[in-house]
C-alpha cells in the first residue's frame, strides 16, 4: 500500500507548501549558524575539574552574562529614547528589560540548591575567578547610578572591557536621565543632582523624594508616574537577584571567604541590601 493511502481526504488536499520538509541543503554553513552562531556558542565551556556539576555552574554563569548583556541594551536605549523625551520607547525598552530581568532571576534554579560538597567538588578549579569581576554586571550597575571608578581596576589588562565601562562611568545613567526629564517637564530637581559628577555614585536627594510623592499623589495613569512604577519593578527584579544570588551562597558555602577575596555572604548581604532608584522607595512614605 502506498503512503497516500493512509492519509485522510484532509491530509490529501493539503497544499503541497506545508507538507514540505525543512531544507536540508545548504552550500556552507546553515542561515542558523551564520546568525546564532550556535557551534561558537556551544564550545566555550572548558570544563576545569572532572566534577559532573561543574557544568551547569559554568553554563549558568555564561546565560547570566548574556541576559546581563540583554538587559544592558533595553537600559541604553531607554536612556536614549529619554534624552530625546520619548518616554514610550524608554517604557517599551524597560518593559523587556523586566521580562528578561525574570527569565534572569529564573535562571538562578539549577543552582540555587548548590550544597557546600557539591560546590566544593569544583571550587578549587574556579581560582580567583569570582563574579564580582564580572564588567558586564558592573555596566548594569553604573546604568542604576552606582558608579565607581574602583570597578574599572580589576579590568586594566583587557583593553575593550576596560574602554567600555570607563565610557559608561562617564555618562550619564538611566535613573540621571529620568531626573533630567523631569527637570525638562518643570519638576524642582535640584541643580547639584543634574550637575552632580557622573562617575560618582548617586546620593539620594530629599528634592528628589518630594518630587517622586508629587506624582504619585497625583494622576497615578500620567506618563511619569506610569515611567515611576517600571522604574520600580526593574529595581525590585535587581533586588531580587541580588538575594537570590545571597541565598545560593549561603547555602554553597555558609560563611567562608569568596574565590574572589571578600568576606563572602557579610559582604553580599551589604551590597544586597542597597536600595536601586533610592527615592522611588522612599516618597512612598509620604504619599
Ligand atoms: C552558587 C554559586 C555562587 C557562589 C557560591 C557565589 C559566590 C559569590 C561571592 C562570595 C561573591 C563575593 C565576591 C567574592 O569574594 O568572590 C560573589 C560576587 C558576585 N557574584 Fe557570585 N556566586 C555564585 C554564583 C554566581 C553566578 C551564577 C553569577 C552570575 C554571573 C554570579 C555573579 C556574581 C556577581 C556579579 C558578583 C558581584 C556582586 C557585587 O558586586 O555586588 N555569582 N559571588
Amino acid at each position: 500500500m502506498s503512503p497516500e493511502a493512509h492519509e485522510t481526504p484532509v491530509e490529501a488536499h493539503r497544499p503541497t507548501t506545508e507538507t514540505e520538509a525543512p531544507n536540508l541543503d545548504f552550500a556552507g554553513t546553515t542561515p542558523y549558524e551564520d546568525y546564532v552562531q550556535a557551534d561558537v556558542l556551544t564550545h566555550l565551556q572548558h570544563l576545569r575539574s572532572d566534577d559532573p556539576g561543574e557544568m551547569v555552574f559554568l553554563v549558568t554563569t555564561q546565560v547570566m552574562e548574556l541576559w546581563f548583556t540583554v538587559i544592558v541594551h533595553e537600559w541604553e536605549t531607554a536612556a536614549k529614547a529619554l534624552r530625546r523625551d520619548d518616554i514610550p520607547v524608554a517604557v517599551a525598552a524597560l518593559k523587556r528589560s523586566i521580562r528578561e530581568l525574570e527569565a534572569l532571576n529564573h535562571s538562578w534554579k539549577p543552582l540555587a540548591g548548590l550544597t557546600p560538597a557539591q560546590f566544593n567538588s569544583y571550587r578549587g578549579a574556579l581560582g580567583e575567578g569570582s563574579g564580582f569581576q564580572s564588567a558586564m554586571y558592573r555596566r548594569m550597575e553604573f546604568l542604576l547610578g552606582d558608579k565607581s571608578a574602583s570597578m574599572l581596576v580589576p579590568h586594566r589588562g583587557a583593553p575593550r572591557v576596560h574602554a567600555e565601562l570607563e565610557k559608561a562611568l562617564h555618562e550619564p545613567s538611566l535613573y540621571d536621565e529620568v531626573l533630567r526629564l523631569l527637570h525638562r517637564r518643570g519638576y524642582a530637581i535640584p541643580a547639584a543632582v543634574l550637575e552632580r559628577d557622573l562617575s560618582k555614585k548617586y546620593e539620594p536627594s530629599p528634592e528628589v523624594e518630594a518630587v517622586w510623592t508629587e506624582l504619585y499623589s497625583g494622576d497615578e495613569s500620567s506618563d511619569l508616574a506610569r515611567l515611576g512604577e517600571t522604574l520600580t519593578d526593574v529595581a525590585e527584579l535587581i533586588w531580587r537577584w541580588r538575594n537570590d544570588h545571597l541565598v545560593a551562597t549561603r547555602r554553597a558555602m555558609g560563611a567562608k571567604t569568596g574565590t574572589g577575596g571578600s568576606a563572602g555572604v557579610a559582604w553580599l548581604e551589604k551590597r544586597a541590601s542597597k536600595n536601586v532608584f533610592p527615592e522611588l522607595w522612599t516618597a512612598r512614605s509620604h504619599v
